[in-house]
């Protein structure tokens, strides 16, 4: 199974997603190359790395959702790529009807916090605020509707006397990079 990888940042979840891969805990699934949509991104620092091809496509012009020509672009990179499975990882905008259709089925997404509880941005800040018992993270299909796909699987992170904004935060990271590997192992099995 060819996975690519979609992020716009830190990358921690794509580094869990290859680290398995090295250690080889991520099923018949193989990561083909990563893609981000901020030439800083720290996520492109794992692609030399890990032996991976890693590059920046500009996204432009939008600033929070890939539509026009910036779509056409990763409609393009990713298409070279055949993948069987597009990973969002941290990818920070709105994927609209042309990148969905291209690779239907096929796109999920990692979001921290059990959806449908807290979509959109900042999941983690929002549980905190909130004052919830217990959060966590949930991968998912990913559909017109922001956060709202079909949902894989789900980890769930309790909230403690004395946790913080951080410490809640890295439970929930703790949590994420355990559950997205998982998932995509389990995709790449052929269910008999
Ligand atoms: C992760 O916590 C992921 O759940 C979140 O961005 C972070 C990326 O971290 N995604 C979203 O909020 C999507 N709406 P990373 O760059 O270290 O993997």
């Amino acid at each position: 199974m060819r996975v690519v990888i979609l992020g716009s940042g830190r990358g921690s979840n794509a580094e869990a997603i290859l680290q398995a891969q090295q250690e080889g805990r991520l099923g018949r699934a193989r990561v083909v190359h990563l893609f981000a949509d901020k030439p800083e991104a720290r996520l492109l620092e794992l692609g030399p790395r890990f032996g991976v091809p890693a590059a920046f496509v500009d996204p432009a012009p939008f600033k929070t959702k890939l539509e026009g020509a910036g779509e056409e672009r990763f409609i393009a990179a990713v298409r070279a790529c055949e993948p069987d499975l597009v990973v969002l990882a941290g990818f920070m905008r709105v994927l609209k009807p042309g990148f969905l259709t291209a690779f239907a089925g096929k796109i999920i997404n990692l979001h921290p916090s059990l959806l449908p509880a807290f979509p959109g941005l900042d999941g983690i800040g929002q549980a905190f605020r909130a004052g919830v018992k217990e959060t966590g993270c949930t991968v998912h299909y990913v559909t017109l509707e922001v956060d709202a796909g079909e949902i894989i699987a789900q980890a769930s992170v309790p909230l403690e006397p004395g946790d913080t904004l951080e410490s809640l935060a890295q439970k929930v990271h703790a949590a994420e990079h355990e559950l997205l590997p998982r998932v995509i192992a389990e995709l790449s099995v052929p269910r008999g």
